[in-house]
């Protein structure tokens, strides 16, 4: 069942977080599925416009309807990452999106303001819910590529205005993470102090970590093994998403460590098997880790086992 990203927050909001999942293709949908049902959690399975360009928009949304029916326990919401103006008026209009994130964090403050208030403006009249993002993150952000030394932390004070000129509905902070696999050139250094000061500004608004894929070492060294050439590969340690909820962290974004699972599975089922070619063969090995991923993630951010106790609180 598809629902709305706002209600999913309230029920999380400082106790876990859910994990938020960018999918592309079908056996990400299943694999995803398969693990929130397993760890009985609910979920938000979010698109990019780079994955909504990949095959189709419409295909996508077609798979995602279709695991809708053939999962009908499931509970969660279906959200655009990254948005610009237009893809974000573009899901809103689909009447297919439980929530949108319009991303102007390379605009100046008030161009930032501007464009974000147009989205919610949109949305709001539908009931879809905005994140939007205020700071930078280092690392890629779909066509922009912002170096290490240019990430700017969010600054609370900034965030609290921010949220009350523009009336979105989360945000996402720039708190020390990147997006892709190669996070940290030294230790980790995730600044929770910038959590916790806009928590004390906005009590019980929801934040969002971008960037939080833990980039598993033994699956980095897998790789590696098996042909690749992923050097100092690096990620969030997953032991802190727990911490990161009770600080207003609802949501944690995670692309990465699936597409490091397909990898993994691909290289080495390949290597181990240099005369296969039916794609269906790594397909299945795939579409099973992915989910025993999703499982072990969802138990790390403490969504697992939180299904039924969230039908409960929709009804
Ligand atoms: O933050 C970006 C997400 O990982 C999506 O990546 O734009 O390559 O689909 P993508
Ligand atoms: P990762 O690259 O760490 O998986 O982050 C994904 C993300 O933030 C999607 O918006
Ligand atoms: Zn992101």
């Amino acid at each position: 069942m598809i629902v709305p990203t706002k209600k999913l927050f309230e029920h999380a909001y400082g106790t876990y977080a859910l994990g938020a999942y960018n999918i592309n293709n079908a056996e990400q949908i299943m694999g995803l599925f398969r693990g929130n049902m397993n760890s009985q959690a609910p979920f938000i399975i979010q698109l990019s416009k780079g994955a909504r360009a990949y095959t189709d928009k419409r295909l996508l949304e077609g798979m995602i309807r279709s695991a809708e029916e053939i999962f009908p326990e499931a509970i969660f919401a279906v959200h655009l990452d990254h948005g610009d103006l237009e893809s974000c008026l573009d899901a809103i209009t689909s009447d297919f999106y439980s929530s949108v994130m319009i991303d102007a964090s390379d605009q100046d403050f008030d161009t930032n303001v501007k464009i974000t208030k147009q989205v919610v403006d949109a949305a709001h009249k539908k009931n879809i819910s905005v994140e939007a993002e205020l700071g930078q993150l280092g690392g890629v952000e779909e066509h922009i590529s912002v170096a290490e030394s240019d990430a700017k932390l969010t600054n609370p004070n900034e965030a609290k205005k921010f949220i009350e000129f523009t009336g979105c509905d989360s945000l996402a902070c720039a708190i020390g993470t990147s997006h892709g696999a190669y996070k940290f050139s030294g230790t980790q250094a995730l600044h929770f102090d910038v959590l916790e000061d806009i928590q004390k500004l906005m009590p019980g608004f929801p934040l969002v970590m971008h960037g939080s894929s833990s980039v598993p070492q033994e699956e980095i060294e897998k790789i590696n093994a098996a042909g690749g050439a992923l050097k100092s590969a690096k990620g969030v340690n997953e032991d802190e998403f727990a911490h990161a909820a009770t600080l207003g962290v609802t949501k944690v974004n995670i692309d990465t460590d699936g597409r490091l699972v397909w990898c993994r599975v691909h290289r080495e089922f390949f290597k181990d098997k240099p005369a296969e070619f039916d794609l269906r063969g790594p397909g299945k090995i795939f579409m099973a880790e992915y989910a025993a991923y999703i499982e072990h993630k969802n138990k790390k951010l403490g969504s697992a086992g939180q299904l039924e106790k969230v039908r409960t609180f929709l009804k």
